[in-house]
């Protein structure tokens, strides 16, 4: 029986929809009963980062990147997690295939750049070689070795990997389970977003002061919305949010847009945000001056024309889809706010050394529009570039906390997460006392202990 939960309110949000999402697409799991988190030192201490890094990082899929940064043979990145670093490469028979960046002679790290293309590794410190396959190559002086040092012929040690609707996903479990059954039911739900059609417009990674998951809890509640992002109460209701809880750790929010919060006393006057989305469609804000609630499905009734009329595919879309933020959690590490036009992709790693620090990804992914004038939605605070025709992939950019403003709402965060982190170590906090606004975290930490009990 499938589940949906509300923070409070009479209905979810896509059983209200006039073109609704399969009712089997929602939640599959009970709520978690919301109760105080302890064990504060999961945030500062290093034996248990040391402890996750074996529990959870070496026994998870973990997304690596895009299967368009390895778009030609010889074509690879590197993916670190942890002190583990990894190479994805395309080989030269056209298969994608992972290996730990280590050399097997010595350990040397054969990789340092993020990026590159070969046909070979070659290390760096006594040139032993392998071809992209990860097969042997060239061992330099092979006849100063003993023949039984040599003779399993070492390659390089391979990672499990595969791919869903664009993205890499490795693991270092020798054993995985498939990654579709792992990240069921998001495969079927997520299908209508065809991420595997976008290409990537901004990929940035900033080392924050804060541990990885002090990053990652600031990103599963809307609770703090009115808060720290108050701007977002003219066009994001945020109280009244729908919750689904799957297996393995992954859950959603949905976020009604654009929609008044709750909150705000006047419902009904328009704002900028307001006007600006009207016009992005071609609707006029003066029809809708002092009727804003009407405005949610107008947007969504005339998104499946707008659609037509600038290339886009809507069809696959439920109405709630076509204008709210349908947020996803992927255990361990990884959110998405998919919207109909684009996705907003986080993951959050911890630091290799400093379990206070972590890195902060943040990419967006974009539907293509053979329109020069097109541009991705305002509220979702986009790079505001032409996605017609090719679109080249932008450079990481590679940020010190604060050092460089992401987006308005991401700079918020940024800027706040640091106090929870320092706050947390204090003698004077006992423990985090969980609402049902925050019940996603709940169900995270629920996963997490299983997790680093062994699972
Ligand atoms: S450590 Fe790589 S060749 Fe010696
Ligand atoms: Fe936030």
């Amino acid at each position: 029986m499938s589940k949906s939960y509300l923070a409070k309110g009479p209905a979810t949000i896509i059983d209200t929809d006039a073109q609704a999402v399969d009712p089997t697409k929602k939640g599959e799991r009970a709520a978690p009963v919301p109760k105080m988190l302890v064990g504060m030192d999961k945030y500062w201490s290093k034996d248990i980062a040391t402890q996750e890094d074996e529990k959870i990082f070496a026994k998870t899929w973990l997304c690596a990147g895009r299967e368009s940064d390895v778009q030609d043979v010889g074509d690879w990145f590197k993916f670190d997690i942890g002190y583990e670093s990894i190479i994805v490469v395309k080989s030269t028979d056209g298969v994608i295939r992972a290996f730990y960046n280590v050399c097997q002679h010595r350990g040397a790290q054969l990789v340092v750049d993020d990026a590159g293309n070969a046909s070979k590794f070659v290390c760096g410190f006594h040139s032993w070689t392998w071809m992209n396959t990860g097969e042997l190559h060239r061992i330099a002086d092979e006849e100063t070795f003993a023949s039984e040092m040599i003779c399993d012929r070492p390659g390089l040690q391979p990672v499990a990997l595969d791919m869903w609707s664009g993205f890499i996903f490795i693991s270092l479990d020798p054993n995985p389970p498939p990654l579709h059954s792992y990240l069921t039911p998001l495969p079927e739900q997520l299908s209508a977003y065809r991420m595997e059609d976008m290409v990537l417009i901004s990929d940035v990674c900033v080392e924050w002061n804060v541990n990885w998951k002090t990053a990652l809890d600031a990103f599963m509640e809307g609770y703090h919305i009115h808060r720290r992002h108050p701007e977002g109460l003219g066009w994001i209701e945020d109280y009244h949010l729908q919750h689904d809880f799957f297996d393995n750790g992954h859950s959603r929010m949905i976020l009604p847009v654009p929609v008044k919060s709750k909150r705000l006393k006047d419902q009904h006057a328009l704002n900028d945000e307001l006007r600006a989305m009207l016009s992005e469609v071609g609707l006029s804000p003066e029809s809708y001056e002092g009727k804003a609630g009407l405005i949610r499905p107008a947007l969504q009734q005339r998104k499946r024309e707008w659609a037509k009329e600038v290339g886009l595919d809507f069809s696959g879309y439920s109405d709630s889809q076509l204008t709210d933020d349908w947020n996803y959690f992927v255990f361990p590490n990884m959110t998405f706010n998919a919207h109909a036009e684009g996705v907003l992709v986080m993951r959050f790693f911890p630091n290799e050394s400093d379990p206070e620090k972590c890195y902060y990804h943040v990419s967006v992914l974009a539907h293509r529009v053979d329109d020069p004038n097109y541009r991705m939605p305002r509220y979702m605070g986009a790079p505001d570039i032409d996605l017609s025709g090719e679109v080249p992939r932008p450079p990481r950019i590679k940020l010190k906390h604060g050092e460089a403003s992401l987006s308005q709402v991401l700079d918020q965060d940024a800027e706040f997460v640091p106090r929870v982190q320092k706050g947390m170590k204090s003698r004077g906090f006992k423990g985090q006392r969980l609402s049902h606004q925050e019940m996603r975290m709940q169900a995270f930490y629920e996963e997490y202990d299983r997790y680093m009990r062994g699972k």
